[in-house]
């Protein structure tokens, strides 16, 4: 069946801030280029990064970007990519100061430079230490002012913005080049094909596949559903991070910046225990290692609370008056969420799911590579994906915190840039092949046919349950093996979902059906892939396996739909210009 087609040289799918920093890039180099968000863009998730944007500008004592870098691949626990990493540590301070010139309102040092505090795993002098403060931020609200700096320029620059519309599937012709994509807008439920010379990806996470998660509803995986779908491997994909200081019981964010700026943690005893854990960087450790030791401290029965399933992030020392200027964003969701005022009182915090590290391969300039066999990387022409819904892979098997914001922005403009050159090298359209819709027909047509079946609700509870349960914090064989059972036979039953309400208008249960098909494919590729590696690292931490085996798993893993299988892909050691970081025990 033909839909209606709407053209643009390129379409972005995600309006956070790799989708509008790659728009940028387009639209001020004259290219016509769509956006296409499910909500408006200033409500995209980045919206909800609180601590900042690290950087080695220096501000505030000696840094390097060689130092970034070393965090770094000491973070990732050496699965991250050395020549991604490289990159992005080099281009940050560029891209910071870039920012800071399109107008983002950063915290001022009394010089007039912008501020940086502290974060976990970032440290001086190739990881030797003591802490160094690198992260660039915005009160707690860094991301809030990111996200309203790059559509006020967006929007100067004439990109189109299709807000509440949802990209359903990816367009490619028969020789494996991306021509675009199907879309639905949510409003009218009417569905059209997006035809481009080029399509990005910047669809962001997908952490609601988690029961508790610090995530936004709208992160559903979909660039990694439309990617699997149309036969892109999802790269290491049993690497998820577990932010420390979620809200007990709510799950929302408690940024790191806190501890950034002196907070730390205590068990029921009121110990600082972290500084059994990692008596150097304590409570600055980077999130794999202090999530682990909260769940342990909890599970060992020195958690807060009649259940004892908590422990205390405590900051009144800090004083209000610190609180209200560098963290007033937490005191509002602490109140709200918690019942407690933090000037007063510490907030009950439990590790909570909040970012993928796995997602779309990419490489280092925003090209999708899939593998050509004997795990050769192949670029596929017209595609490219940057932020959190691609692997570049900077962050290997764990995430620094503020690199994600890095990420998104240094990546979000080298995708624009190799997106223009590719632009400029194949001036025409490719043609729309016969079939480019039959995907999304298919999809959108079983959910009209079905009187009867499963619900959207029931299925989706159970996907977060299982992944709760077995694809967590700690992972044990048995787990892990009945966890890809389970999620085989979700997946079945997704495949049986019905909707009661067939309308067109603003019809969330067909939203919600559409988002849970996206989720499934993350979910069975994390569970097989954690099964598949018998080895601990990074946040992928197994009872049978509980070391890093270097000479067996220094390599990422790719899932692909057909057939759920594996494949492997080496790690790239070295870097662009630097010297390889040679992979060593990892302690804070
Ligand atoms: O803790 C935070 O503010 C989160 C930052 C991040 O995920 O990078």
């Amino acid at each position: 069946m033909a839909l209606p087609v709407r053209k643009f040289d390129a379409v972005i799918v995600g309006a956070g801030g790799a989708g509008m920093r790659a728009s940028l890039q387009l639209a001020e180099a004259g290219f016509r280029v769509a956006v296409l968000s499910k909500v408006f863009p200033t409500r995209s998730h980045t919206v909800a990064a609180q601590g900042g944007i690290g950087a080695a500008l220096g501000n505030m004592g000696e840094d390097s970007w060689h130092w970034h870098m070393y965090d770094t691949v000491k973070g990732s626990d050496w699965l991250g990519d050395q020549d991604t990493i490289e990159f992005m540590c080099r281009e940050a301070p560029r891209s910071v100061i870039e920012l800071e010139h399109f107008g983002m309102p950063f915290d001022r040092n009394a010089d007039g430079t912008v501020y940086q505090r502290p974060f976990g795993g970032h440290m001086q002098n190739f990881g030797a230490g003591p802490a160094v403060q690198r992260s660039c931020s915005a009160a707690d609200r860094t991301g809030h002012a990111m996200l309203h700096t790059l559509y006020q320029r967006n929007v100067r620059a004439n990109t189109h913005f299709f807000v509440e519309w949802m990209a359903l599937d990816l367009i490619r012709d028969p020789s494996g080049q991306v021509v675009g994509v199907t879309a639905m807008e949510m409003e009218t439920g009417e569905v059209y094909t997006f035809h481009a010379r080029a399509v990005l990806f910047a669809t962001g996470g997908a952490g609601r596949v988690f029961a508790s998660s610090t995530n936004a509803y709208i992160n559903t995986g979909d660039g990694l559903g439309m990617a699997a779908r149309a036969g892109i491997p999802l790269e290491d994909m049993e690497f998820w991070q577990f932010h420390p200081t979620g809200v007990a019981g709510a799950g929302v964010l408690i940024t790191e910046g806190v501890r950034g700026e002196g907070g730390y943690l205590l068990n029921k005893d009121g110990e600082r225990f972290m500084e059994r854990y990692a008596p150097n960087a304590k409570d600055l450790a980077s999130r794999d290692v202090v999530s682990r030791a909260m769940a342990t401290e909890i599970k060992e029965g020195r958690g807060c609370g009649d259940s004892a399933d908590y422990v205390l992030l405590k900051l009144d020392h800090l004083g209000e008056e610190l609180i209200e200027s560098k963290l007033p964003g937490i005191r509002e969701i602490a109140r709200k969420f918690a019942n407690v005022d933090p000037v007063r009182d510490p907030i009950p915090v439990v590790p909570t799911c909040h970012y993928m590290m796995g997602g779309i391969p990419t490489n280092y300039r925003g090209e999708v590579v899939a593998t050509a066999g004997g795990g050769r990387e192949a670029v596929v022409p017209g595609f490219y994906a940057a932020g959190e819904c691609a692997c570049a892979s900077v962050h290997g098997a764990n995430r620094l915190g503020t690199n994600s914001l890095t990420d998104l922005l240094v990546f979000g403009k080298a995708s624009g840039d190799t997106t223009i050159r590719f632009l400029k090298e194949n001036p025409t359209f490719k043609e729309l092949p016969g079939d480019a819709a039959d995907v999304t027909m298919e999809r959108l047509s079983r959910l009209d046919a079905r009187d009867s079946g499963e619900s959207v609700y029931d299925v989706g509870n159970e996907l977060r349950q299982v992944m709760q349960m077995h694809c967590g914090v700690f992972r044990f064989p048995d787990l892990l093996e009945q966890g890809v059972r389970r999620i085989k036979e979700v997946e079945e039953r997704v495949a049986r979902i019905a909707i009661g309400d067939k309308s067109k208008v603003f019809n969330t249960a067909r939203v919600e059906a559409l988002e849970v098909e996206n989720l499934i494919e993350v979910a069975v590729a994390s569970l097989v892939s954690a099964h598949a590696r018998k080895e601990s690292r990074g946040a992928h931490d197994r009872s049978d396996f509980p070391e890093r085996d270097d000479e067996n798993w220094i390599k990422h893993s790719l899932w692909l739909k057909e057939g759920s299988r594996l494949e492997y892909k080496a790690v790239h050691m070295t870097p662009l210009s630097a010297k390889t970081i040679e992979p060593k025990v990892r302690t804070y």
